[in-house]
């Protein structure tokens, strides 16, 4: 079956007692159990697993190509929960461009917890492949990376990866699967912010890690959400179950329209430079073009003049919401050195775009308007 099939139909068989198409939204946090405690119908308690939650599960594994999925309160929740599942102690190389919150967590939890985290540049293979001359349990790539869109080749990363003993987890929030399958490629572990495009409109959060195989891993990491506590809840559940089901339909429009600003961005006199996979001269083009169906709803792109004439056209912008996050359906503009703070590595004339689901030609009229108003 096809993604957009698939998208659509998994875990999404009519409800059992009345029939309904739309998913029941279970709320109960604890189910009827046997004299002697046992789960009747396979639920005892919320924090453990839910039926709603199962279905978007088995939504998540089917449209990923993976054996199984865990749905978490956040993305931040999920890769936290993948890495707490590692043996104590455990070697971590996390990519150097990761989302900058996973460098916070790596510097502020798990090495002050016993874990060794380098930061690599994971998407060279010759760094990648001398880091794994010591041995390292995960790989941690992001691809395309948040905010510079570096692409990542995930099937030499995956056999470099395995290699060398290690397993590779990769970041797809800003892919997702309608454009991207890792697992496809040799990845061991997807994970997805679902609060972003899978949820689609702005008002959920949540995350999710998808496994190539239901193995003990798995088991391990299903434990660590239900004592370190980060579940995801029901009703996000059955939020990101309904943003699944148009996620091929909107991912096609997200990368047309971003694709088209980025063109016109790219022949712009006050653009230094535009970071889009979808343009023949970015660096990771060739590889974006195998292992990607389209190129994605995000870019960025750097102002002449650095930061004040960044935050310049910003403040100019119209259409484009001054918001972070990603993945809506309306279009959102960010300094992102000013989000990122002290110890941000992103270029100060930087803007990061979330591009929405508008008509192209008001979006390409507001970034005309912006960049010509001078602070
Ligand atoms: C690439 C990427 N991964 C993970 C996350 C974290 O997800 P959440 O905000 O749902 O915790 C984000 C958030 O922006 C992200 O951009």
């Amino acid at each position: 079956m096809r993604f957009e099939t698939i998208a659509i139909h998994a875990g999404g068989e009519p409800d059992p007692e009345t029939g309904a198409i739309a998913p029941p939204l279970h709320l109960s946090t604890t189910f009827e159990l046997s004299p002697d405690s046992r789960p009747l119908r396979g639920y005892r308690y919320a924090r453990e697993a839910n039926p709603t939650q199962t279905r978007l599960e088995i939504a998540l594994a089917a449209m990923e190509g993976g054996e199984g999925a865990l749905f978490f309160a956040s993305g931040m929740g999920a890769g936290a929960a993948l890495a707490q599942s590692l043996e104590p102690g455990s070697r971590i190389l996390l990519t150097h461009d990761s989302y900058y919150a996973f460098q916070l967590l790596a510097k502020d939890y798990l090495e002050p917890f016993g874990f060794r985290c380098e930061r690599v540049p994971v998407g060279d293979p010759e760094a990648l492949a001398r880091a794994l001359r010591e041995p390292a349990a995960l790989v941690w790539a992001e691809t395309p990376s948040n905010p510079l869109l570096n692409i990542t080749d995930i099937g030499l990363t995956a056999a470099l990866a395995h290699e060398a003993g290690a397993r590779l987890l990769v970041d797809g929030t800003f892919a997702t699967p309608a454009l991207q399958r890792p697992l496809e490629l040799g990845a061991d572990f997807v994970l997805h912010s679902t609060t972003k495009y899978l949820g689609g409109h702005s008002d959920v959060l949540g995350g999710a890690v998808v496994f190539a195989r239901k193995d003990s891993f798995f088991e391990r990491v299903l434990h660590t959400r239900r004592i370190l506590g980060a579940a995801g809840s029901p009703f996000n559940a059955w939020m990101v179950l309904r943003g699944a089901r148009t996620l091929a339909a909107r991912m096609r429009v997200h990368s047309e329209n971003a694709q088209r600003l980025a063109e016109f961005l790219a022949t712009h006199p006050r653009v230094e430079k535009v970071h889009y996979p979808g343009l023949p001269h970015h660096p990771g083009h060739e590889i974006a073009r195998r292992q990607m169906r389209a190129y994605g709803g995000m870019l960025s792109f750097e102002v002449k003049g650095g930061r004040e004439a960044a935050i310049g056209v910003v403040a100019a912008l119209k259409i484009f919401v001054r918001a972070t996050s990603l993945g809506g359906v309306e279009s959102l503009a960010e300094h992102r050195w000013s989000t990122e703070g002290p110890g941000s590595t992103t270029p100060e004339g930087l803007v990061r775009l979330s591009v929405g689901l508008e008509h192209p030609d008001d979006l390409v009229e507001d970034l005309a308007q912006a960049l010509t108003t001078r602070a």
